[in-house]
């Protein structure tokens, strides 16, 4: 039945990837209908797990996620969606810068926790979180019917509260669905937004940012990562890309940003880039605060300290 399910997935979007295209399945070319579409970058988060499942086999992990796991094992991946180095690399970096990023949030006071285009991370799951942190996982119907069925499947409890947010972050009452799972606009929130991004056009993404940022009372955080457009343009499913200062393009949409390229990052975490693993050159990795002036809030739990930004990340 899972298998069905992931290889379902998969082949709408496989079926409709280039041979030698520069992202073997999360960048699926010249997707033509809606529907499609939509298939194809629900599967995106399938590749991200097995990239996921590639960190966990290695020697000295950053992370382990038994969910990715899970999928590697389930999935019987075809040539066609076996994750190259690159991609396999560049998820492990952001998966642990972003890990931090949550971790860092949530001992600073945070108790909600929103991954937007959740697909099959299992932060959640993974991370320990205390249990008065409540996770909400926004993405589409598909991709939690399937994760759904694998996390009974795998037997994978979150430690925290995990609430389920079905919704297209593009529409215009995305924000209602996830009031409506118990989230408060009063209380500060780490975002987070990984591998997301891409998939929106500059428009609505943008708008998204700019939404965040008018619902994020001071404390809240903002971990995203985002890659260039001319990247972007290499493959047809991916819809948007950074260009310029990227702290700049943030500030306009109300938000603070320290950015680190994926070489700093990656430098940081003492895994530097080599030949093979350069493929996402222009990836870059943002932390961000709202700048929207805010009055503090009585929602911040009062052992809450005030978060100060960490240096030690990246060598800038
Ligand atoms: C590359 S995957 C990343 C998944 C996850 N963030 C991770 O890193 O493991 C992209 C995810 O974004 C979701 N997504 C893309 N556009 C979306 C939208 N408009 N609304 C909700 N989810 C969306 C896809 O369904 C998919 O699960």
């Amino acid at each position: 039945m899972i298998r069905q399910a992931l290889a379902e997935l998969r082949r709408m979007a496989a079926g409709q990837l280039r041979p030698n295209a520069p992202e073997p399945s999360s960048a699926g070319a010249d997707v033509g209908d809606d529907e499609a579409r939509l298939a194809a970058v629900g599967a995106t988060a399938v590749t991200v797990a097995l990239c996921r499942a590639a960190e966990d086999e290695r020697d000295q992990p950053w992370f382990h996620d038994p969910l990715a796991v899970y999928v590697a094992n389930t999935a019987e991946p075809s040539r066609a969606t076996i994750p190259r180095p690159g991609l396999v690399f560049w998820v492990a970096v952001r998966t642990r810068f972003l890990d931090e990023l949550a971790l860092d949030a949530t001992r600073a006071g945070i108790r909600q926790v929103v991954f937007l285009g959740a697909g099959l991370d299992a932060r959640a799951i993974r991370l320990d979180l205390p249990h008065d942190v409540t996770c909400y996982e926004v993405d589409r119907s598909s991709v939690h019917e399937l994760k759904k069925r694998l996390l009974l499947q795998a037997k994978l409890t979150a430690s925290c509260e995990r609430r389920v947010v079905v919704a297209d972050l593009t529409s215009s009452d995305w924000l209602d669905a996830l009031r409506a799972q118990g989230w408060m606009s009063d209380s500060p929130t780490c975002w987070i937004a990984e591998g997301l991004l891409i998939y929106l056009k500059p428009e609505p993404r943008d708008a998204l940012l700019r939404q965040l940022a008018s619902v994020s009372p001071r404390g809240s955080r903002l971990g995203i990562t985002a890659t260039s457009s001319a990247r972007a343009a290499q493959a047809g499913i991916w819809e948007s890309g950074v260009d310029g200062d990227p702290a700049k393009w943030l500030e306009s949409l109300g938000w603070s940003a320290e950015v680190s390229t994926l070489q700093q990052a990656a430098a940081a975490f003492g895994r530097p880039v080599t030949v093979e693993t350069e493929r996402a050159r222009s990836a870059i990795l943002i932390d961000a605060r709202p700048t929207v002036p805010q009055a503090a809030l009585p929602n911040m739990p009062p052992n809450a300290r005030p978060i100060q930004r960490t240096t030690e990340r990246a060598a800038e």
